[in-house]
């Protein structure tokens, strides 16, 4: 099994949430939809994308697939077994078709992409797969389906970015929300599916993201998480005559990068926290950091994946740095942002990976102290360069004990990060009350940990609080407001 500890934007503990969506009044059809989203965040946002183009075709939600004339699962393939969960799911969703041979089963999402129509032959019961670039053919495709036909669109494209479409929240607390930045990936890293399943990089309209982001903060919302595979490398170039005043020389056709529009996002409103994810070791730049520390409402917090700490095996991986290299960025880090927490995402076993190397791993741990770590065992993904190059030949009980051992120091290391923070006054947003009681709020720090502390009079969710932290866990801060 994959350990992960998790956080708000890779949460992979929120597969298969149920997300419901508000009916459109006077457009509905009468027909009721399902929606359950798996994978990363990207797939969650997407999700609320489907929604909102289902919405504009009348479609009311339900929260009980048994219900539901159309059941949509927006699906992941990034490794072995969450493709394993989307299947055993579907077998759940064969029995309610069974008693309601009307309903339309779609398949959404990576695994979609992957298997294309091939997804028809193999499970009988879905009526319906569109990949990641093809939700405006949704309705389209289920009117194919109710004319008795089933239906595909994996057609990938260059410049769907869906900016236009204003997502509907799914399962919101009305204060964080995903606004996705750019889509696919042109990194070529040898273990990953993403570049085949999600196509081509491409950067959305500068505009729209700033006008979705004060929209947000309009209507309450106080953090959003601008999302890509590799935010570092957006770029865009247009007019930035509305909303993006602060950044127009001369009012002229401007190129945006990553720094220019967290920087045009945090102009939004001080009171509207920014982060981000997922950052790329080669492509995160000073320019990037100096505006992180530029803007206190820019959060101190990267996620910056090193796969491997060895530069053999980062070769192999293709990830384009070495470990020097990812040492450089990370001290950087520590010199620009010195409060900066720092979270990674790690393999064990990639192909022909000696102990050694995986010690290298290890000394990478030692040497960061990550704050929040993602730990996974390489999981073959066919079709991609190291299934085409590379033997999968390290022994899954290796794979498995080289896991053990990154997670028990991962542990520490949290642990130890989270220690660092007693007696200190933390800044937190308030999202609501904790998961154990009602006597208890909980919130986000600036660095991304999670706050507990007791409800205070004169404090609400979507308010930031002053919290002393008292105690710790290695996943919480424990305290209460200060004035
Ligand atoms: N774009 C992000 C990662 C997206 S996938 C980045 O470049 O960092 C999230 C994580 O899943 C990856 O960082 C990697 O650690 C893990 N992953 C991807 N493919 C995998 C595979 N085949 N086996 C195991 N883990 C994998
Ligand atoms: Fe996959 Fe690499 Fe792209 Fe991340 S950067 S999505 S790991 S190919
Ligand atoms: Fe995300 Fe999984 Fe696709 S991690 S991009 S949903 S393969």
């Amino acid at each position: 099994m994959d350990l992960l500890i998790p956080d708000k934007a890779h949460d992979e503990s929120r597969q298969g949430e149920a997300l419901l969506l508000e009916p459109v009044v006077g457009k509905n059809n009468g027909r009721k939809l399902y929606i359950e989203s798996y994978g990363c965040a990207m797939n969650f946002s997407d999700s609320e994308i489907v929604a909102s183009i289902l919405a504009d075709s009348g479609f009311e939600t339900t929260s009980d697939f048994n219900n539901a004339d159309v059941v949509f699962i927006n699906t992941c393939s990034i490794r072995e077994n969450a493709e394993v969960r989307v299947r055993n799911r579907l077998k759940e969703f064969a029995g309610a078709k069974f008693k309601n041979p009307g309903m339309v089963v779609g398949v959404l999402g990576c695994m979609a992409e992957r298997l294309k129509a091939k997804f028809l032959e193999e499970e009988k019961l879905v009526d319906v797969v569109v990949g990641p670039d093809a939700y405006r053919d949704l309705p389209n495709l289920i009117e194919q389906v109710d004319g008795g036909q089933r239906a595909v669109n994996v057609l990938l494209s260059r410049e769907e970015t869906y900016a236009d479409i204003s997502p509907v929240r799914l399962n919101s607390n009305g204060i964080n929300a995903f606004v996705s930045i750019m889509r696919g990936c042109d990194n070529m890293c040898s273990f990953c599916v993403v570049p085949f399943t999600r196509g081509r990089e491409r950067s959305r309209d500068a505009v729209s993201i700033v006008a979705e982001c004060t929209d947000l903060f309009n209507q309450g919302y106080r953090e959003v998480t601008l999302l890509g595979q590799n935010v570092d490398s957006y770029k865009w170039s247009g007019q930035l005559a509305d909303g993006g005043e602060q950044l127009a020389v001369g009012d002229e056709v401007k190129i945006v990068n990553f720094a220019n529009l967290l920087e045009m996002v945090a102009l939004v409103s001080p009171e509207l926290r920014v982060r981000f994810s997922t950052s790329h070791p080669k492509d995160i730049t000073d320019e990037v950091l100096y505006t992180i520390a530029k803007y206190d409402n820019i959060c101190n917090y990267i996620h910056l994946p090193v796969q491997s700490g060895n530069s053999r095996i980062l070769e192999l991986m293709n990830r384009t740095y070495d470990r020097d290299w990812y040492i450089n960025r990370i001290d950087a880090i520590r010199r620009i942002i010195p409060e900066c927490a720092i979270s990674t995402d790690m393999i064990t076993g990639f192909c022909t990976e000696t102990d050694e190397e995986h010690n290298d791993s290890v000394s990478m741990m030692d040497y960061v102290k990550y704050d929040f770590a993602y730990m996974f065992k390489y999981s073959e993904r066919p079709g991609t360069l190291a299934a085409k190059r590379y033997a999968d030949d390290i022994p899954e009980v290796v794979k498995q004990a080289r896991l053990a051992e990154i997670v028990a120091k991962q542990q520490q290391y949290s642990f130890y990060r989270m220690q660092a923070r007693l007696g200190r006054v933390e800044k937190v947003l308030i999202e609501g009350f904790s998961k154990k009681s009602n006597n208890d709020y909980c919130g986000r720090s600036d660095q991304n940990a999670m706050v507990i502390f007791p409800v205070t009079e004169g404090y609400k969710p979507g308010q930031y609080a002053n919290v002393l932290v008292e105690r710790t866990t290695s996943a919480t801060l424990i305290g209460r407001i200060i004035d």
